[in-house]
């Protein structure tokens, strides 16, 4: 089966990590976080990778030159100009030829969902398009979900004012979707699949949900990305290749390649990322350090 995986956003909320490379290509615990995404694909059965690019697509290309990734085929669709997240899949879906029902899945979205579950109700159920949920304490910057007993979806709101969010189950951001929904999606302009093309499936009855209450994070936001980290990692990672003088205290951190901690400095729940470099005496808690930056995440 293929999956569609969108990888082509600016990553605003990552800046300045993202100045330079798609918010993809950032390194999640020593690999980049397209490797987790695509990788978890894998495991379940995918077996080809649709990348709908834009932003920098020359990142990708330049990193998996065979067109593989994590044990995954890829293909690269590269859109003109942005065209949001139904535009996208829509255009990397007719790029790649693909023919049968496909996955999509948003490409900072890590997470233990099980696929066969979400494969499993869409067939039983005649949606022409099933999607994940699962519950996070503020839903306000997701898209919100109200489903009847069965499945099917009720309510989709895209990013709804804090006190109006309907319910905790947001849209995990990963699709099962049939070929008939594509037809949905106008060619001409950028689409939202939240704002346009999940409300009007809601309206014929023909989008349903499966919720699943497991490991599940978006890593597109500073303090996402960071926690997504410290997560994977089970606490604190350190590479092979950092060198970390014995008297630091490090604690619930992730460690990247070639860094460098000197004597005395206190990290608590951060990250550091490769060759970076970490004075005496320094304090640094919930931060993403770069060679170049400091990124405070509270
Ligand atoms: N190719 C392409 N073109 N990709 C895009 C575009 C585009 O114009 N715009 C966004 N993307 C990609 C991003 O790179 C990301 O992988 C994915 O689409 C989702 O975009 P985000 O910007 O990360 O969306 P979000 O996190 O605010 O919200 C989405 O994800 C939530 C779950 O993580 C929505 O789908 C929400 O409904 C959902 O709850
Ligand atoms: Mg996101």
């Amino acid at each position: 089966m293929d999956a569609v995986v969108l990888v082509g956003g600016f990553g605003t909320r990552l800046r300045p990590l993202t100045l330079t490379r798609p918010k993809q290509m950032l390194p999640v615990v020593d690999r980049p976080m397209i490797e987790h995404v695509v990788g978890r694909l894998g495991e379940q059965g995918i077996t080809r990778a649709v990348l709908s690019l834009g932003y920098r697509p020359d990142a990708f290309e330049a990193a998996y030159p065979e067109r593989r990734c994590a044990g995954v085929e890829l293909f690269y669709a590269v859109e003109p100009q942005p065209l949001d997240t139904a535009g996208a899949i829509a255009f990397a879906a007719r790029m790649a030829d693909v023919q049968d029902t496909f996955v999509a899945v948003n490409g900072d979205v890590i997470s233990d969902f099980p696929l066969i579950d979400l494969l499993d109700a869409h067939r039983g159920s005649g949606a022409a398009a099933t999607i994940a949920l699962t519950p996070v304490e503020d839903p306000s910057r997701y898209g919100v979900v109200v489903c009847d007993p069965d499945g099917r979806v009720q309510a989709f709101v895209e990013k709804p004012p804090a006190d109006e969010a309907p319910s905790q189950w947001i849209n995990a951001g990963i699709y099962v979707i049939d070929p008939s929904v594509l037809e949905l999606i106008p060619e001409d302009r950028p689409a939202s699949i939240e704002r346009e093309t999940f409300p009007a499936l809601v309206q014929k009855g023909l989008l349903y949900a499966v919720a699943h209450d497991g490991f599940w994070i978006d890593a597109g936001t500073p303090a996402a990305y960071l926690e997504a980290q410290i997560a994977l990692a089970g606490g604190t990672h350190i590479h092979s290749t950092a060198e970390i003088d014995p008297n630091a205290r490090i604690t619930n951190s992730v460690i990247m390649a070639h860094v460098t901690v000197s004597a005395d400095a206190r990290i608590a729940d951060s990250v550091l990322l490769p060759y970076s470099t970490v004075p005496a005496n320094a304090e640094i808690r919930r931060a993403i350090v770069t060679p170049d930056h400091h990124i405070a995440t509270e």
